[in-house]
Parts: C-alpha cells; sequence; structure tokens
C-alpha cells in the first residue's frame, strides 16, 4: 500500500455572510448555572437568551456536535405579584393601605373599589374572562380552585392589564362582594443578561416545575425544563454577532491520500468537529485546491468563516 506524507496548507479566505443569523455559542463543559453565567458574561455577553420562536430554533441548530442533553441557558426565577401568564403587573389598582401582605402563599381578590392581597387559602367568589366577557361566579372557593373554574369554563381569571380593564370589572361586580383576580405572588421567570421577563416560553409539556430556580434546553427536541440550579450541564452563550475574517493556517501531516473526496470530507468534518469543540460554531469551511508544490505533495486552501 502506498502511504505518503501530505503537508497541507490551509488559509483562510472568509467573506463575511450577511444572512449569518446565528450569535448563539455552545460551551461543552459541564458548569453550573452560575459558573456558566460568569464564563459567558466574561467571554461573551451572557447566558443566551430566547426572545422569540425563531431564536430557540436558532439555537438548537447551533452546532453542538453530538450533544443532545440539557443545557443551560440564561432563564432563571424570580418571586413577586405575576398575573398568571407570568407577567408581572405594569398597573395596579391596589386599596388604600395595600397590599398589607406580599409573598408566596399571598393572592388578590377585588371589591369594586380596589384591590387586597390575602391567603391564596381564603374562600371567596371569582371572576373569569372568556376572551369577550367578565363573567362573576359568587361560589366562594380558594384562588387556586377559582383558577380550576375558570380553566374548565374555558376561561381564565380575570387579568386587570389596564383600568379600562378594571372598569370593566367594577361594572360586573356587586357592592361588597369579593372576587378573585388572576394575580398571586409567584415566580416570575426572566433573563439573566438584560433582566427581562419572559414572554415567549417553550416549556416541555408538565414543566415549569418552580421549585428549581434555573431553566436548561433539551438540544434534542429544543423544550426547556426546569433544574436545580447547581446541576452541571454545559450551557449556550450569546453575543452580539459581528463578522469577522479570521485567516488560519496549519499543517496536517497524514497518510491519506487526499486527493481522494471522501478522505477530503472526512478530513473537513474532523476540522469542523475540533473547532465546535473550541467553541467555535459559526463557520463554513471549503476546499480550493492549489497547483503541487515543490517540497509538498500539496497545497490546498480553506475557507474559514468565524
Ligand atoms: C458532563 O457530565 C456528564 C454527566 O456526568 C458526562 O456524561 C459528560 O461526559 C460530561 N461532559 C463533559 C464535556 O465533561
Ligand atoms: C432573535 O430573533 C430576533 C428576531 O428574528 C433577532 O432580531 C435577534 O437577533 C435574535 N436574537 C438572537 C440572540 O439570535
Ligand atoms: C361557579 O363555580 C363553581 C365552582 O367551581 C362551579 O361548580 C359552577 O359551575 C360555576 N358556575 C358557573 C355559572 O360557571
Ligand atoms: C374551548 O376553546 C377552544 C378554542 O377556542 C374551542 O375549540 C373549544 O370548543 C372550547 N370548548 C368549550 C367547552 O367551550
Amino acid at each position: 500500500m502506498d502511504v505518503f506524507l501530505v503537508l497541507l496548507l490551509l488559509s483562510a479566505f472568509c467573506v463575511p455572510t450577511a444572512s449569518f443569523p446565528n450569535i448563539y455559542y455552545f460551551v461543552n463543559e459541564n458548569m453550573t448555572w452560575d459558573e456558566a453565567n460568569a464564563y459567558c458574561i466574561k467571554e461573551y455577553l451572557g447566558l443566551a437568551q430566547i426572545t422569540y420562536p425563531e431564536n430557540n430554533t436558532a439555537l438548537v441548530n447551533t452546532p453542538a456536535g453530538v450533544y443532545t442533553g440539557k443545557a443551560w441557558i440564561g432563564l432563571h426565577i424570580d418571586v413577586g405579584w405575576a398575573w398568571l401568564d407570568g407577567r408581572p403587573p405594569t398597573y395596579y389598582s391596589w386599596s388604600p393601605g395595600q397590599p398589607l401582605n406580599t409573598g408566596p402563599g399571598y393572592c388578590v381578590f377585588t371589591n369594586y373599589r380596589g384591590w387586597y392581597s390575602v391567603k391564596c387559602t381564603e374562600m371567596l367568589g371569582f371572576i373569569c374572562f372568556d376572551g369577550s366577557d367578565y363573567i362573576v361566579n359568587n361560589t366562594y372557593v380558594t384562588w387556586n380552585e377559582a383558577k380550576i373554574s375558570c380553566k374548565n369554563k374555558n376561561s381564565t381569571l380575570a387579568q386587570i392589564l389596564d383600568v379600562e380593564t378594571f372598569d370593566k370589572v367594577r361594572r360586573v361586580v356587586d357592592k361588597e362582594k369579593e372576587i378573585w383576580i388572576g394575580l398571586s405572588f409567584s415566580p416570575v421567570w426572566f433573563w439573566s443578561e438584560t433582566q427581562q421577563i419572559s414572554t415567549f416560553m417553550n416549556w416541555k409539556t408538565g414543566q415549569p416545575n418552580n421549585e428549581f430556580h434555573c431553566a436548561a434546553i433539551l438540544v434534542g427536541d429544543g423544550t426547556w425544563t426546569t433544574e436545580p440550579c447547581i446541576k452541571q450541564y454545559p450551557f449556550f452563550c450569546y453575543a452580539v454577532y459581528k463578522s469577522k475574517k479570521t485567516v488560519v493556517s496549519m499543517n496536517i501531516q497524514t497518510d491519506v491520500d487526499l486527493e481522494n473526496p471522501d478522505n477530503q470530507a472526512a478530513l473537513m468534518q474532523q476540522l469542523q468537529a475540533t473547532l465546535a469543540k473550541q467553541g467555535v460554531t459559526d463557520f463554513k469551511v471549503t476546499w480550493t485546491k492549489q497547483p503541487v508544490q515543490k517540497s509538498r505533495k500539496k497545497l490546498d486552501d480553506a475557507c474559514l468563516n468565524v
């Protein structure tokens, strides 16, 4: 068998691609959420923030080698007043002196004047919103039962996001009646880097489990789960994409026949895998062949887009 040595010069020639969407970086090192957060802040901008569905797609398509398991993203939990859909209020209509009590286990009812904070286990009436109408139910139930009751009627415990909505609610509440609304002291999921509340969420069915305070993405299918923050996972960072021309030269010694396209492809794959392992995930590599030089069997060019 012919075994020969090939010296390769890969010189990268890079064309920044305008449509390059990917500014997520996969880091294949096991770290706790806090360690990963610190790493991403140091090396990039922060742990990955996912604002739109297309971001989630871009993130899971970030070359992560064969890794399909869980990886940290920048989502974590805090507690505060939150509507049922997870958003913190921007509008409040507390009665004077309210809220008297805040903390986990407290929920909000309204009468026709304003809002009160009481234990979620109190028994009160409630008000559902079915998409067009506000419907009061005067059966006395706990806040959780009210939530379920509305859901069973294909509606939600009313969220009062502005004064116009509160006016509509007041019109249907009997004087002196107290009714649950969809506000409680709850965990709120927000992004570590921007402190933005998460509006787009892609939880796996049955999630989030708010006992755990950090979120991971299952790279295999793009769904999110909550995890104890001290668990160790690889992670995704993100950064503002800047196209960058990088020239790389390398010498490769090999005894395979590089005229063979199969071998070329195999080498290319190895090169990509190696770069991916180093956290270089946004690149394209192509071959162009150059004339064989004296001291070399072959001289090739490759394009490396980083
Ligand atoms: C991370 O930890 C998992 C489970 O302990 C292990 O299977 C995996 O090889 C580790 N990955 C790295 C890059 O160390
Ligand atoms: C998320 O998607 C938006 C809209 O497509 C885009 O402008 C933004 O750059 C994306 N962010 C990341 C981190 O990819
Ligand atoms: C009011 O709520 C109770 C308790 O959930 C429920 O059984 C009943 O059907 C509700 N009434 C109406 C009119 O929705
Ligand atoms: C609930 O709402 C969905 C979607 O609007 C609708 O398809 C379904 O028929 C409704 N179910 C009931 C019991 O009203």
